[in-house]
């Protein structure tokens, strides 16, 4: 079989893990590929983004994975899109069919994925708290509902943007938005979920605010760093110990693209194995 071309585009690129982790599936399944990271200048219209990416399809690749910031040109740029990208609003990956691209949205399954079988949390019946109503929150909104949690919680700096989410996803159930910090229900919440993408660790209290927690309450962050996220850095200071970054999401997410593209779903456990996950983190650009 002759290997085909795939890759990541984003901006910055270096960091990431996509080409381990796909070239990880390829040992396992026997199917030859190869993936490499690609750059585009960042501007308001994407066009470096669409140029670049015609460029790599022009050269013969066959699959591309979109991350930040061109996840929401990822969807315009393609002729058609899964109806989970759709209810995103963003593609994470494209795939070239016959009139075109096709984009689709694994983030969303890839966190329920890693939610359930990594860490053993469903949200069904669960109350679940999220900060941040971004690209990521919207991409996780849909498969996160479909569980029929027992109430979701969104806050954002920007409140009008987690008012629009909440209208969006209305049809998949119901969302409760938080105008302020300061208003955090009295109740214990189950799940509490990091989508605000600061990266750097500075004044969390204004970020976040601990609410009522029970022992198991499980802290997911989406974002993931070779070290502690400020998120989790700000969850062990109240000694909580039950918490993950997004290190398994990334590799669920990659999974389902994997099968988007070469119709097999890649046995993900060896990549979550202690070693492996060690391997992944150590790595530097
Ligand atoms: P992503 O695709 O990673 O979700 P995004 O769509 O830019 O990226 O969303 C980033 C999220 O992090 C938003 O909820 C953003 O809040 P705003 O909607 O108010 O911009 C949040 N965020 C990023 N930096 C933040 C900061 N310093 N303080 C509070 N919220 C922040």
């Amino acid at each position: 079989m002759q290997p085909q071309c795939y890759g990541v585009i984003g901006n910055p690129i270096g960091h990431s893990l996509s080409p381990q982790i796909h070239e990880a599936f390829s040992r396992l399944t026997g199917i030859p590929l190869f993936y490499q990271r690609i750059s585009a200048a960042v501007s308001e219209d994407g066009a470096d983004f669409r140029k670049t990416t015609l460029q790599f399809f022009a050269q013969g690749g066959a699959g591309l994975n979109v991350t930040a910031p061109f996840k929401d040109f990822a969807l315009s740029f393609a002729d058609e899109a899964a109806p989970r990208a759709q209810k995103a609003g963003a593609g994470n990956t494209l795939s070239k069919i016959t009139d075109g691209w096709r984009a689709d949205n694994t983030d969303g399954i890839g966190f329920v994925r890693d939610l359930e079988r990594q860490w053993g949390r469903s949200a069904q019946n669960a109350r679940i708290l999220i900060y941040g109503a971004g690209g990521a929150t919207a991409g996780i909104l849909e498969p996160l509902l479909a569980q029929k949690p027992r109430l979701l919680w969104l806050y954002n700096r920007t409140p009008q943007k987690t008012q629009a989410l909440a209208e969006r996803f209305a049809d998949d159930g119901k969302i409760a938005v938080l105008s302020s910090l300061k208003s955090l229900p009295d109740e214990p919440f189950d799940l509490i979920i990091n989508a605000i993408s600061a990266r750097i660790w500075k004044d969390a209290e204004s970020l976040w605010k601990m609410p009522t927690t029970m022992p198991d309450t499980f802290f997911y962050d989406l974002m993931y760093m070779p070290d502690d996220t400020p998120f989790l850095r700000w969850v062990k200071t109240y000694g909580k110990t039950r918490y993950c970054d997004g290190l398994g999401m990334l590799i669920e997410q990659a999974a389902e693209s994997f099968l988007i593209w070469h119709g097999v779903f890649p046995d993900t456990t060896s990549l979550h194995s202690h070693a492996s996950l060690i391997e992944l983190r150590a790595f530097r650009p």
